[in-house]
C-alpha cells in the first residue's frame, strides 16, 4: 500500500501541474484522445468503449438519471438496486412518512423485496445512446436569420428528430444544445416508473451536519439512500404493479471496499445540471452586484418564515422538510457563489479572456468581420437588462415565486375561468374534473398558516425594497388595507378559495368566473404573474443568445488545439481526476478524508443538526467497524477529489480505475462555490461519501445484511507502474451564460414563474 502511494506521488510530481487540474464535464460519448491519455496516466485501466458503448454493455448502462435531471443514481446489483444520495430521495422519503411513522427522521430498511415501498411519481431513466445531430440542426438555420426565426426553425427540427427516434414510443428523446447553439446532440432514454424505496439512514446520518455543514468540508454525512427499479416480466418499463419484478440491468457496478488513497484516480459519471463557465465579466458583475443579493434576501426571508412555524409544529416540520432543504441549499449556494466570485476576483480573470479575444480578432480581417460585434452585443444585453434586474428579482421571488398560493391561484384561477367560458356543459364538467390531480398535489403539502407568514413577510420585504412600478394589486393594498400586508393577508386567508382545499372543493361544485375575479388570492397572484411576465418581455434575451453563440465559437476558433468542455446541461458527463487534499486558507490545509472519530467530535445532541444516535455512537466508540475499517483501523466517512461536478451530479458513483464504485458524490466545498462559473484547480473539490461508510451504516446501523449481501465485491487490483501521460495542453477555460431566471419545479400545476434556485446536486 505504502509503495503504491510512493509511486503515485512520484508520478504526479513529474506531471505538469495542469494535468492535475481536472476541469471539464466531458460528454460521455465524446471522450477524446487527450482525455483518454490523461485518464490512463492518472490510473484508468478501462478503454473508452468500456465507459461508453452503444453496442456492448458499458459503464454508462449502470448510470441513471433521476426525475429528468434532479439527481443521478447508479445500479449496484443484478436486481436493479440503485444507490443515490439521501438528499435525492429526501422528498420521496418525506412523502412516505407520517409524524407517527417518520421514515425521514428514523430511517428505513426493507428486509425483503416485499417490504420495499412504491414511490409515486418517481422516474429513473437509462441513456440508450447519444447521436451528433449538429449537421441536421444547423441545416435549417442561416447567419442572416433573425433569432426568432432561428429558434422556431431549430425547435421544429428538434421536434422532428425526436419524433423519428422514439422507436414507437419506447424511448424518450431530447435534442440538446451544446456550446450555446454551436453543436447539438440527441439523447435517447428509456424511462422506468415503478421505483421503490429500499432504505435510507436516519436523518441524523443522511443529513448529519445539516445546513451548517452543507457546502462545506470537512464532512461526516452519510448522504445516501437506496431505491430499486421494477420492470414487467419482459424487463421493460411498466407502471407500478404487484406483478412487476426487479429489473435486470445491462451492467452494474461492483464495489471496491479497499477504498482510495491520496493520488488515486477516480472518475464520476452523472448528469450535471448547469454551469456557466463561459460567463463574461459583465455577467459576473451583474450577478455579484444585483441579482445574487436580491435572491439571497428573498430566499432567506422565506426560510425564516417557514422555520418560525416548523420549529413549533411537527406536522409542518415534516410537510415542509424537502421544500425547506432545497431552498436552504439554494440560499447558501448563492451566498457562497457571491463570496467566491468576489474573493477570487473571477471578474478580472474573465476580463482577461475578453481582452485576449479582442486582440485575437483584431489581428485578422476575417475574424474581425465575424466576431467584431460579439462582445459588444453581450455587453449591450447586460446594459439593457441591468436597470430591471433588481426589480425583476424581487418581483418574482417575493411575488409569483414567493408564497405558495401565488402560483397555484394564478394558474388554477386562470384554468377555472377558461373552463367557465366554455359553453358546452359536458366539456365544462370534464374540464373541472381534470383539475383534481393538481389540486390534490398542491394541498398535499400545503399549510395555509405557514404560507400566510411567508406571504406577509415577503410582501413587506418587497415593499421596502421596491417603491416604484409595483404590481397593480399593491394599489389596492395601499388604498383598502392602508398598505398593511397583514391586514390583506387576514382577509385573504379568511376568504380565498385558493388557500383552503375544502373551500375550493365546495366552490367547484358551483364555480363562477366572477368569484375568481374577486378572490383576494387570485387578484394578488394574477397581478404578480403579469408583473413578472412583463419583465420577461423586457429582457433582451436574444441579444445574449446570439452574442454568446458567437463568443464561444470565437474562443474555440482562437485556440484550435485546446479541448473545450461544454457547459453542463443535464446530459451524461464524465469528470476525472485524483483524490487530493487542499489548502483552504492561510495556514489551513484539509486532509483528503474524514473518519467516524469526527462524527463523535461534532456530536451535540442538543442541536438537531448534530445529533448522533446512541447506537451509532456505541458502534463508533467500540470501533465495531467490521470489514469497513481501513488499514489504520479507522472507519473512513467522506473524501475529497479534484473532480468537476455540479448540481444534478448528486448521487453519482465515484468509480475507481477498474470500474468499481468507491463512493457516492454529494457536494462541493465552500472555498470554491464560484466553481460553476470558474473552475478553481487549487481549491475546488468534490465531496463524496466513502462506500465503506455507506455499507457500514446499512449493515451495522440499519440491519440491512440482505442489502450488503446483494452487492458484488472486488479486490483492488495492485497498481501497475505506468509511464506518465504525454503532456497535453491544459483544459481550458471557462466561461458562459448568466442564469436567466427559470420556472420553479412545481409539482402539478404549470408555472411561468421566474424563480432561480440551483438544482439539487
Ligand atoms: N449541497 C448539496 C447539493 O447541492 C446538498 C446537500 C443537502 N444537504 C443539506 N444539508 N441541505 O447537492
Amino acid at each position: 500500500m505504502k509503495r503504491t502511494i510512493y509511486i503515485a506521488v512520484m508520478l504526479f510530481s513529474m506531471l505538469p501541474a495542469s494535468l492535475l487540474a481536472n476541469e471539464g464535464m466531458w460528454l460521455v460519448s465524446l471522450l477524446n484522445r487527450m482525455n483518454e491519455a490523461e485518464m490512463k496516466g492518472l490510473g484508468l485501466n478501462l478503454t473508452k468503449e468500456e465507459i461508453y458503448s452503444i453496442n456492448t454493455a458499458s459503464l454508462k448502462d449502470a448510470i441513471v438519471r433521476l426525475n429528468y435531471g434532479q439527481c443521478t443514481g447508479e445500479v449496484v446489483s443484478d436486481k436493479g438496486l440503485i444507490f443515490t444520495n439521501h438528499h435525492c430521495g429526501y422528498d420521496a422519503i418525506q412523502t412516505l412518512s407520517t409524524v407517527e411513522n417518520n421514515l425521514l427522521l428514523d430511517g428505513f430498511c426493507a428486509k425483503s423485496f416485499a417490504q420495499e415501498l412504491p414511490i409515486e411519481n418517481f422516474k429513473i431513466s437509462f441513456l440508450v445512446r447519444i447521436e451528433d445531430v449538429t449537421k441536421d440542426m444547423l441545416s435549417v438555420v442561416s447567419d442572416g436569420m433573425s433569432e426568432t426565426d432561428r429558434d422556431k426553425a431549430l425547435a421544429a427540427k428538434s421536434k422532428e428528430l425526436s419524433a423519428a427516434n422514439t422507436n414507437n414510443g419506447m424511448y424518450e428523446v431530447e435534442v440538446k444544445s451544446f456550446f450555446y447553439g454551436n453543436e447539438y446532440y440527441m439523447m435517447v432514454y428509456q424511462t422506468f416508473s415503478d421505483i421503490r424505496l429500499v432504505g435510507n439512514p436516519p436523518e441524523s446520518v443522511g443529513k448529519f451536519g445539516g445546513d451548517t455543514d452543507n457546502w462545506m468540508w470537512p464532512r461526516h454525512t452519510g448522504d445516501f439512500s437506496m431505491l430499486r427499479i421494477y420492470a414487467d416480466k419482459n424487463n421493460q418499463p411498466a407502471a407500478y404493479s404487484k406483478e412487476n419484478v426487479p429489473y435486470t440491468p445491462k451492467h452494474f457496478l461492483p464495489v471496491n471496499i479497499d477504498g482510495v488513497e491520496e493520488g488515486d484516480f477516480t472518475m464520476i459519471m452523472g448528469f450535471p445540471g448547469r454551469t456557466s463557465r463561459y460567463l463574461t465579466s459583465y455577467g459576473i458583475e451583474q450577478a455579484v452586484e444585483t441579482r445574487n443579493p436580491a435572491l439571497i434576501e428573498c430566499l432567506g426571508t422565506k426560510l425564516e418564515s417557514w422555520k418560525s412555524v416548523m420549529d413549533k409544529d411537527a406536522r409542518v416540520r415534516l410537510m415542509y422538510a424537502a421544500k425547506y432543504a432545497s431552498t436552504a441549499n439554494g440560499w447558501k449556494y448563492y451566498i457562497g457563489q457571491t463570496r467566491g466570485l468576489k474573493r477570487l476576483d473571477v471578474k478580472s480573470d474573465k476580463a482577461k479572456i475578453e481582452v485576449d479575444f479582442t486582440k485575437w480578432l483584431n489581428g485578422n480581417g476575417t475574424t474581425k468581420s465575424k466576431y467584431g460585434e460579439t462582445l459588444k452585443s453581450i455587453q449591450d444585453y447586460y446594459n439593457e437588462w441591468d436597470p430591471y434586474v433588481k426589480a425583476s428579482t424581487y418581483s418574482s421571488m417575493c411575488g409569483i415565486g414567493g408564497a405558495e398560493f401565488m402560483a397555484f391561484a394564478a394558474e388554477m384561477g386562470e384554468a377555472i375561468k377558461q373552463i367557465m367560458a366554455e359553453t358546452d356543459e359536458a366539456k365544462r364538467k370534464e374540464g373541472l374534473a381534470s383539475l383534481q390531480a393538481d389540486i390534490d398535489a398542491h394541498f398535499k403539502e400545503y399549510d395555509a398558516e405557514t404560507d400566510k407568514v411567508v406571504f406577509v413577510n415577503l410582501t413587506t420585504l418587497y415593499r421596502e425594497r421596491i417603491t416604484a412600478d409595483r404590481p397593480t394589486w399593491h394599489a389596492m393594498l395601499d388604498e383598502k388595507y392602508k398598505g398593511s400586508a397583514m391586514a390583506y393577508a387576514n382577509k385573504l386567508f379568511e376568504t380565498s378559495v385558493f388557500v383552503n382545499k375544502d373551500r375550493l372543493m365546495k366552490f367547484l361544485e358551483k364555480p363562477s368566473a366572477k368569484v375568481v375575479d374577486k378572490d383576494l388570492a387570485y387578484i394578488a397572484a394574477s397581478s404578480a404573474s403579469a408583473h413578472a411576465m412583463n419583465f420577461r418581455s423586457l429582457n433582451p434575451q436574444q441579444k445574449f443568445n446570439k452574442g454568446m453563440r458567437q463568443f464561444v465559437a470565437g474562443l474555440r476558433e482562437m485556440s484550435p488545439n485546446k479541448a473545450f468542455a461544454p457547459d453542463a446541461n443535464s446530459t451524461m458527463r464524465v469528470t476525472y481526476g485524483i483524490v487530493d487534499d487542499y489548502k483552504a486558507a492561510d495556514a489551513v490545509r484539509y486532509d483528503f478524508y474524514t473518519t467516524a472519530a469526527g462524527i463523535m467530535e461534532k456530536r451535540d445532541n442538543s442541536n438537531p443538526e448534530f445529533v448522533v444516535p446512541d447506537k451509532l455512537a456505541e458502534l463508533i466508540t467500540k470501533k465495531d467497524f467490521g470489514r469497513y475499517a481501513n488499514a489504520k483501523g479507522e472507519l473512513p466517512t467522506c473524501f475529497i477529489h479534484n473532480l468537476d461536478i455540479t448540481g444534478g451530479n448528486s448521487g453519482s458513483p465515484v468509480i475507481d480505475g477498474d470500474g468499481n464504485i468507491v463512493g457516492i458524490a454529494f457536494d462541493g466545498n465552500w472555498e470554491a462555490m464560484s466553481g460553476d462559473i470558474a473552475f478553481e484547480p487549487e481549491l475546488q473539490r468534490t465531496i463524496s461519501v466513502d462506500i465503506r461508510y455507506v455499507l457500514f451504516v446499512v449493515e451495522k446501523l440499519m440491519g440491512g445484511k440482505n442489502i450488503v449481501d446483494e452487492l458484488k465485491y472486488v479486490k483492488k487490483k495492485p497498481k501497475v507502474e505506468v509511464a506518465p501521460a504525454p503532456a497535453v495542453a491544459p483544459v481550458v477555460a471557462p466561461v458562459v451564460e448568466p442564469a436567466p431566471v427559470k420556472a420553479p419545479a412545481k409539482k402539478g400545476a404549470v408555472t411561468k414563474t421566474p424563480v432561480a434556485e440551483p438544482k439539487k446536486k
